[in-house]
């Protein structure tokens, strides 16, 4: 596992744009897992100023993590009056990039057949060729997607209930400036399950801010836990990047080894 600890977001937030954009230059078709949430945005604001200085991602294909179940886009709306992720993406990048939207599969959180929808999905990525990097953040109860405490290791593309810790962190990042009332949030969503997201062949996860310490710390170096599902990060088979800030850093034990390690590589040119 690569640990990566960059003085703040801005610097986190490129080194992550500039990993993604090595993976579309080395395959311009490539298949990339894309996530919501505060934490990627930056990343995404740096791949569209990298796309605007010529990086083509018109042959990139995107399977996103999850969507809040009952809830759709709807571009008639403006966009704080609009929660779903697919809105997010389409703000945040889609609408900015030239992803073909044909190649952009985020889940439907207006199916009617959900089962049916998250086999449909998990086969989409299996035709695609699989996901070839997998972005993720870090959810303040240890989630990855919408994978809450409790959830198998194992699992596959499902609908999952919100818990609680979810629903009042998104209530304050997107729900409440759009007054919509805490007992009206979805609290359902379709999510990537862990097992899905493991068969990516390269996952980068990032963390920002002081708030995600002790998850972070929980995550890297606690004992393997479904209640903590970030922490099949100790289980992915294939390169791990984990990109952090300081802030989120501060709790991990081994803070001062993963230093030392990474000027290492520098000096042993192995980056
Ligand atoms: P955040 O969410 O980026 O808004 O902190 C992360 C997550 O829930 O995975």
């Amino acid at each position: 596992m690569d640990i990566v600890i960059k003085d703040n977001y801005d610097s986190m937030s490129n080194y992550a744009a500039q990993k993604i954009a090595g993976i579309i230059k080395d395959k311009p078709d490539c298949v990339l897992g894309l996530a919501t949430g505060g934490t990627p945005i930056g990343t995404y604001r740096e791949l569209i100023k990298m796309h605007q200085q010529g990086l083509d991602l018109s042959a990139v294909r995107t399977f996103n993590l999850d969507e809040y179940f009952g809830v759709g886009i709807d571009l008639t709306k403006p966009y704080d009056q609009d929660q779903s992720y697919a809105r997010f993406m389409h703000e945040e990048l889609l609408k900015h990039v030239n992803i073909n939207p044909q190649n952009s599969h985020i889940p439907d959180g207006r199916t009617n057949d959900p089962a049916g929808f998250c086999k449909w999905y998990e086969e989409e990525i299996k035709k695609a060729g699989g996901i070839d990097l997998q972005l993720l953040g870090i959810g303040g109860d240890g989630h990855w997607a919408f994978n809450e405490p409790g959830s198998s290791l194992m699992s596959r593309t499902r609908i999952e209930a919100l818990s609680k810790q979810t629903l009042d962190d998104n209530y304050e990042s997107f729900y409440k400036k759009a007054g919509v009332k805490r007992e009206q949030m979805p609290h359902f969503a379709i999510t990537m399950g862990i097992g899905t997201i493991l068969e990516a062949r390269n996952i980068m996860m990032l963390a920002n801010g002081s708030q995600k310490a002790d998850v972070v710390a929980l995550a890297l170096e606690g004992p393997l836990t479904s209640q903590i599902t970030a922490t099949a990060v100790q289980l992915h088979s294939g390169a791990i990047t984990v990109v952090l800030d300081n802030e989120s850093a501060s709790k991990l034990k081994g803070l001062q080894h993963y230093r030392d390690v990474a000027n290492l590589k520098k000096e042993y040119g192995l980056e």
